[in-house]
């Protein structure tokens, strides 16, 4: 038997003793085991929104003292996040977003500024989330390094896409850990093979920020991360903050995507003189209490310590693959042997059972939520489900709700050996009873 690492940090997250009702109508305790999707708030966040509300003032916008504390909070935070992901601020900027989405598009808008016919190609992968791949494709050329049969990427088609492309590379864009299967990418081995071929590297942090550390390591190494960008609504900060870290001088060489207010020194009808980021990328009002919020997690985050979580985490994942093994049929779309390098998130399904009605039942009879589908990754999604290009030209055409998937688990430093032990015995009264399960889940 597996020794079990005990941490509690239950009482750090708001939401967890949540009672939901079952289809049996019995109330349950709400598990959330969607933590890739997004996370609920950490009581000091929601503490923190409380105090800082009677400082709320407009940024960057007013000479009365409250918008004064309010700037100086704003200006100040980016210390904060560089400190926490080892940005440089003489070199680096820390841009205010909405999500890692929109972070991305906008290093996508601002790099095709200043393209070139000698650096057009940008390098993807074959595992990444559809807002690492589609903000690229209308304004480069875009190839993707492939994966071997776990479902991890080759770095040596990386080299041979490299070779390839001789000099083409402006950017190797690259997840820091899966959404589907919990990979983490060698992101530094990565960014050395980019630049030793005169290529930068992004590096999409969405689900790497809240299971680990990050370190972008200084600009003087060949290992260095150029660009990085993140979300706070999964690191336990739930108001509509993102963030992307890069050069400054590439922000300071065009215009910005988005322009209006704040972004500007001066204008005339007919002359703009543009501010020097981050303000020229922040167009419009702040979003100061998503900053608020971000500032107060990284804190606890680091109060608890990033090794310790990830520590946890980790136990917790070995501990639902040791249950969930048992179970017959089921199928895990990772090397469950090979558990290592990866974030807390089990994909999985249960043979002869469809995964929208599998995460429906898991709702309904345990009150645990799931999520189900392609998670927003359907090529990596389909190439780990052995699904055929031309299977899946045949499949264009069917509704959406027929559209292949699987089920995932995706543990937060809050969930527990108990939920998990709840979990594994719904997923093996399913197993065992599934002809039943599929008569009543039919047609919901
Ligand atoms: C790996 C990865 N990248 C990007 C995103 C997009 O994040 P957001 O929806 O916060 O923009 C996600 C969201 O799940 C993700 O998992």
């Amino acid at each position: 038997m597996q020794t079990k690492f005990l941490l509690n940090y239950r009482n750090y997250v708001l939401g967890v003793d949540t009672e939901i009702p079952l289809a049996n109508g019995e109330m349950a305790k709400a598990i959330n085991f969607d933590n890739a999707a997004t996370t609920p708030p950490f009581v000091s966040v929601m503490e923190e929104m409380n105090n800082f509300s009677k400082w709320y003032s407009s940024i960057h916008r007013g000479t009365g003292f409250k918008s004064q504390v309010s700037s100086k909070f704003y200006d100040s935070s980016r210390e904060k996040i560089a400190d926490f992901v080892h940005a440089d601020l003489e070199k680096d900027v820390v841009i205010y977003t909405k999500n890692t989405t929109e972070s991305i598009n906008m290093l996508a808008n601002i790099l095709s500024k200043n393209k070139t016919n000698h650096k057009n190609v940008i390098l993807s992968t074959d595992m990444e989330h559809h807002s690492n791949d589609l903000p690229w494709r209308e304004k480069f050329v875009v190839d993707y390094v492939s994966m071997d049969m776990d479902g991890r990427i080759k770095l040596n088609d990386l080299k041979e896409k490299l070779r390839k492309y001789k000099g083409k590379v402006r950017l190797v864009t690259v997840t820091g850990a899966s959404n589907v299967t919990g990979y983490k990418n060698p992101i530094h081995e990565i960014a050395k093979i980019a630049h030793e071929n005169d290529a930068e590297i992004l590096v999409d942090a969405a689900q790497l920020i809240s299971h680990g550390k990050i370190d972008m390591q200084s600009y003087d190494t060949i290992y260095h991360i150029d660009y990085l960008a993140f979300s706070a609504h999964k690191m336990y900060a739930p108001f509509g903050i993102g963030v992307l870290i890069g050069p400054k001088k590439i922000f300071n060489e065009s215009s910005p995507d988005f322009q209006g207010g704040g972004t500007i020194e001066l204008v005339t009808h007919d002359y703009i003189k543009w501010a020097d980021t981050p303000d020229k990328n922040e167009a419009g009002t702040p979003n100061i209490m998503g900053v608020v919020a971000l500032v107060e997690s990284i804190k606890t985050l680091e109060s608890i310590g990033m090794s310790y979580l990830e520590k946890y985490e980790s136990n917790l994942v070995d501990y639902a693959l040791l249950q969930m093994k048992r179970i017959p049929g089921i199928k895990f779309y990772i090397n469950p042997v090979n558990n290592i390098d990866r974030v807390s998130i089990i994909p999985f399904n249960i043979e002869g059972i469809d995964h929208f009605m599998l995460a429906n039942i898991l709702s309904k009879e345990a009150g645990i939520a799931v999520r189900n589908g392609c998670f927003c990754a359907q090529p990596y999604v389909q190439r780990l489900l052995n699904i055929s290009p031309k299977e899946m030209e045949a499949r264009k055409k069917e509704p959406k709700s027929s559209h292949p998937g699987m089920v995932r688990l995706s543990f937060g430093l809050y969930n527990t050996y108990n939920e998990i032990d709840i979990l594994a015995r719904a997923l093996s009264h399913i197993a065992y009873n599934k002809k039943a399960y599929i008569d009543k889940y039919s047609g919901f």
